[in-house]
This record gives C-alpha cells, structure tokens and sequence, in this order.
C-alpha cells in the first residue's frame, strides 16, 4: 500500500512534544492560579451548544489550536474541586505526580484486565490493596481491587452479598436513611427490587438506630424475604456520621448477612491515629468501600472495594472466555478482571503508588489530619458566632450549620430559616470568594463545608465563614 493510500493518526515526535508541553503550561498555570480565581464557574448549555455543537469536522484542524479551544472553551466550565476554598459536595485535590500516573498510563496504554496483559500494573494493584487492607485492619486473606469509584465499589460489594448469599429469589438489603445513593443504585443492580430496599430511619446524630435495623430485618424474614446485606455509612456524605460499626457487625454476624461500610468519603480518615479511632470496628465489615478520588488526593477515578475474604470477589464475579483462556497464570497471578464489572480497566494502582512514593505517609496522613483538624476549628467558629448555629456534631471533615438569629436555641421559625439560607447560599455563591453546598437534614435545610483538600489553610476556612457570618447578618437585617 502507498503511504499516501494509508489512514494516518499519528503525530511527529516534535508535534508530540509541542503538544505535551503546552498541555503541561496550561495545567500548572491552572493550579498555580487556584487560589486567586474562583472556585466554580459554569455556563448554560445554549452558549456551551453554540461553542461546541456541530458534527465532527471531515478535515482536521492544527492540534494547538484545538487544545486551546478545549482550554478556553470546554474545561474552565467546571467547579475546581481543587480550589483550595471549594467545600461543596465532597471536594477533591490530586497531586501531580497522580494526575502524570493517569497520562503515563494513557500514554502506555496499559489495560489493567489480566496479568498477561499488564503484570506491572497488576502487581502495584496488589501492593495498594494491600495497603488498604492493612489500614482498614483487615487480615492478610481480605483482598480487592480498584474500582471506578465509590458507586462501582458498592455494586461490586453487594453483587458479591448475593453471590454469598446463593443469589436468593426475595433478597433485600439495609441501609439508613443517611446513606448515599449510590447504595440504593447498586442494590438495585444487585437484582434487589426498589421496594426491598430498606431505607431504616437514622437517631437524632443521623448514625444507623439499631433497634429499627433488628424489627426491619425480623419482619422481612416473618414475611418471607432473604437479607442479604445491610449497608453502613462509615462517614456518610450529608454530615459525616459513622454508624455504630461494632453493633452492625455483631448483628449481622448473628444474622449471617453481609456487612458493607461505605467508606467512600471517610475511609481514608484511618491512616490518622484520630480516624482510626472514628472509625473503629471498619474492620468487621465483610467489605469495605473506599475512593482515593476523594480524601487520598487522586485524580479521578480511583475507587476501591475490599472485602475482607478475597475469594468472595472472585466467587461473584470470575467467568471464563475461551477468548481469555491465555490469560489463566493461576492464583498468585490475579486478573483484576475476575474480580469485578469491568474487563478493560484503567491502571489506577499507578496513580495511587506514584504519589505515595513520592510524598511518603507522613505527608499523606498530615493532609488528611489537617482536614480533620480544619473541621474541628470551624465547628469551634460557629458554636462562637451570634448569628451561626451549629447543626450537628462534627463528623470527620464535615461541618453542618445555618444562619439562625438566635443559635442558642429558642423558638425558630423554620421556614423562615431556610428562606435566609438559601438566599445566603446564593449569595456566598455568587460573591465567588468559595464554593459550599447545603443538605436536607432530615427535612431541615442545612448549609455544609467539607474540608478535605491538602491545599486548604485556616485563613481559606476563616474567610469563608467570615463572609457567611457577614452575609447572613446581612440577610437577617433585610428580612
Ligand atoms: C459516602 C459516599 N458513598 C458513595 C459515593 C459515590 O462515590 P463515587 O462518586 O466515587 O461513585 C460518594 C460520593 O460522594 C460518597 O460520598
């Protein structure tokens, strides 16, 4: 075939270079330049339509002048879940050796399914799993694998409930009514019909209340259904409470029903002395849902599922294809594939074990304590602000509070409160000094930081409750 008749992909190395090096400016100018930008910005879809709609262009165009219609035009319309005052749903902040993991990866092409065809990355797979278990506490016999995130974790997690559970005909599983919703999806996945989930009512510190939890599962059982796991929050994403571990794992044991503690958000709170306290009894959950992409300072996706008997993921999951029969290199080989959804898989090991050899622990542990700690003194702002009332106890990295003109607690209209502060949500957000979102507690409208990021100081929290406290003063003089 001519060269001329041949397709044509590729790039010179000096295009290539030119390329990289101008992706690599761009991203540490973006960084750079967090701090003195605004946490979030976004536009409607009419404009974004005009920018970006059409149909795929026949001819090329030159690669510099669309990586910068890509700079300009698609990627600043996102919320900087790295900004150092981003403290809306659950932030994240990934270091650069993770965010070079993922383009090496890329650039390697490395497709982490089976031994055969990435030993190297499975095997750092095995090692940060491996690390994982020895946070959670788990025994040497618990195993795992690295997932898309905290949602793909809790599939895999209750497949493999019901897998151990000889796949029941009426399964039903648990959970409080604190728990993400990822939870609910996946159950659903699982084959559990959206009425079998059981959404068991949370107690006045929204932790799991045991005793609903025993009458829900003995009337299921009166009625005929199966339990097959019950779900508990180990650091929920609304406040950050952590259920009472060690009783949902003695109940469970005596129920013989799959424990699974989603740890998506808290998880990574065990490597400090001050999380492994919080969450104590993590390790007698029968799996264990984790996400770097959250408070382990990854670039997304990097989520985790391990359980505490490995053979369980490979029981539920692992089926042969004689497509794949090369691949068998027997036990001490894994093909990650066999334990979960997914047979192409990304390398995430590689971003996780980069930058952890690059930091060190000690780095890692003092970030993650600085975001428990950083909590802790916001708390300690509003219990002494006028007009800012602390919702609920501080969990984890979590801070829920509101705008109340009396926080000491007398009579409150709460309808009233939520109008102010929703208006003072609005307006923090449109002041654009940071990014924080609000919750439903248990039908009360709440305002919500979560303070994660290993870039965020006192001076990032202290400026922003100022500014609530200012605002809300504000508000309250208008009302
Ligand atoms: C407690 C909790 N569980 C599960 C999830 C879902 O995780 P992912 O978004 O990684 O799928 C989240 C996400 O914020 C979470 O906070």
């Amino acid at each position: 075939m001519e060269k001329s008749e041949r397709t044509e992909l590729g790039m010179t190395p000096q295009a290539m270079r030119r390329l990289a090096a101008r992706a690599t400016e761009v991203l540490i100018d973006r960084i750079g330049g967090l701090d003195g930008g605004n946490a979030w910005d976004g536009e409607f879809r009419k404009v974004l339509e005009e920018q970006l709609g059409g149909p795929p262009p026949e001819g090329g165009r030159p690669a510099e002048a669309v990586l910068e219609q890509a700079v300009q035009d698609v990627l600043p319309y996102a919320a900087r879940l790295d900004h150092p005052r981003f403290f809306g749903f659950v932030p994240s902040s990934p270091t650069w050796p993770g965010i070079l993991a993922d383009f090496l990866a890329a650039g390697f092409n490395i497709n982490s399914c089976t031994w055969l065809v990435s030993s190297g990355t499975s095997q750092l797979e095995l090692v940060v799993v491996d690390w994982m278990r020895a946070w959670i506490g788990y025994p040497e016999t618990a195993g795992g694998l690295l997932t898309s995130g905290g949602s793909g974790a809790s599939v895999e997690a209750l497949v493999a409930a019901r897998e151990a559970a000889e796949h029941p005909a009426r399964p039903s599983v648990y959970m409080s009514d604190q728990c993400h919703s990822a939870l609910q999806r996946a159950a659903l996945i699982a084959g559990v019909r959206r009425e079998h989930i059981r959404l068991v009512p949370s107690d006045d510190d929204f932790r799991m209340d045991m005793a609903e939890l025993r009458q829900r599962v003995a009337e299921d059982r009166a009625n005929g259904l199966q339990p097959v796991a019950v779900c508990a929050n180990a650091g929920s994403a609304s406040t950050g409470a952590i259920d009472p571990l060690g009783a949902m794992a003695d109940f469970c044991a005596g129920e013989g029903v799959w424990l699974h503690a989603d740890a998506a958000y808290g998880g990574f709170a065990l490597v400090t002395a001050d999380g492994r306290e919080c969450l104590d009894g993590i390790e007698r959950a029968d799996s264990v849902g984790l996400d770097a992409h959250k408070w382990f300072f990854q670039p997304y996706e990097a989520g985790a599922l391990l359980v505490r008997k490995a053979e369980h993921l490979e029981n539920a999951f692992a089926i042969g294809h004689d497509v794949l029969q090369d691949t068998v290199w027997g036990a001490n080989h894994p093909n990650f594939a066999d334990r979960g959804q997914q047979l192409s898989r990304a390398a995430r090991a590689l971003k996780i074990w980069m930058s952890v050899q690059t930091f060190g622990m000690a780095k890692f542990r003092a970030a993650i304590q600085n975001g428990l700690d950083l909590a802790r003194r916001a708390a300690e702002y509003v219990e002494s602000s006028s007009v800012l009332e602390l919702m609920t106890p501080v969990s984890l990295s979590i801070v829920c509070f509101r705008v109340n003109p009396d926080p000491a607690g007398g009579s409150c209209d709460e309808a009233a409160l939520e109008k102010v502060n929703r208006v003072v949500l609005a307006r923090v957000f449109w002041d654009e000094l940071a990014f924080f979102s609000s919750t439903s507690l248990k039908g009360v409208f709440s305002l919500r930081m979560c303070i994660m990021n290993h870039t965020t100081t006192w001076e990032d929290v202290h400026r922003t409750l100022d500014l609530v406290e200012q605002i809300g003063q504000d508000t309250l003089a208008e009302q």
